[in-house]
C-alpha cells in the first residue's frame, strides 16, 4: 500500500515534466520582489500558471490581490488551497493543464518555468492575455523587451492587440 502511496506521488510530480516545469518554489524575497515588478493594486488580479503550493497567492492576498492559479499536480492543488484558506475568498486554484485551458483577463502574471518552454508562454500570452503584464523568474522571453528587471526577475509588458 505504501509502495503503491509512494508511486502515486512521484508519479503526480514527475508527469508534469511532460508538459512544464517540476515543482520548485519561488523563496520568500523573489516573491516579494516580483510583486512588487507586478505593482497590482488591492483588487486587481493576478494570475500564476503553474502556481505550486500557493506560497506566492498567498503573499499576494495578503496584500488584497485577487489571485488565479493553475496547478496540474493534484497534491500541490490540495497543499496550496490549505496554504491559501485564509485568503479563500480572493484566490481561486484550478486543477488544470495551463496549456490547454482559455485563460481568463488578468492584471498580471506570473511564471517560474523552463527555458523550453518561454516562446510557446510569449504566444500564449500575446494572443489571449494582452494587454497585462508578465514576471518570469529565472528565464527571458525571447525577442521580447525587458520593461524592467530585479536579480532573476523579468518584467514585460504586452500592448492590446491590434485586430
Ligand atoms: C518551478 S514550479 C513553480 C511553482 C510556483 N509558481 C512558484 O514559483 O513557487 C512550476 C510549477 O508549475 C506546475 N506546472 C508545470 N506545467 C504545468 C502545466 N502545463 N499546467 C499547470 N501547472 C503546471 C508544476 O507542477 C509546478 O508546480
Amino acid at each position: 500500500m505504501i509502495y503503491l502511496i509512494g508511486c502515486l506521488i512521484i508519479l503526480m510530480f514527475g508527469v508534469v515534466v511532460l508538459f512544464g516545469a517540476p515543482y520548485l518554489p519561488t523563496m520568500r524575497t523573489q516573491q516579494d520582489e516580483a510583486l512588487d515588478l507586478l505593482g497590482l493594486k488591492p483588487g486587481q488580479i493576478l494570475l500564476e500558471l503553474g502556481s505550486g503550493d500557493g506560497r506566492l497567492m498567498r503573499r499576494a492576498a495578503s496584500m488584497g490581490i485577487r489571485c488565479i492559479g493553475y496547478e496540474l499536480n493534484p497534491i500541490l492543488v490540495i497543499v496550496s488551497r490549505l496554504v491559501c484558506w485564509r485568503y479563500r475568498k480572493l484566490v481561486d486554484i484550478r486543477l488544470a493543464n495551463f496549456w490547454t485551458v482559455e485563460l481568463p483577463k488578468v492584471d498580471g502574471v506570473y511564471v517560474f518555468l523552463l527555458d523550453r518552454y518561454m516562446n510557446k508562454l510569449d504566444k500564449k500570452i500575446a494572443q489571449d492575455l494582452a494587454p497585462t503584464k508578465l514576471v518570469s523568474f529565472a528565464f527571458k522571453v525571447p525577442n521580447r523587451r525587458i520593461d524592467n528587471q530585479v536579480g532573476g526577475l523579468y518584467l514585460y509588458k504586452y500592448k492590446a492587440n491590434k485586430s
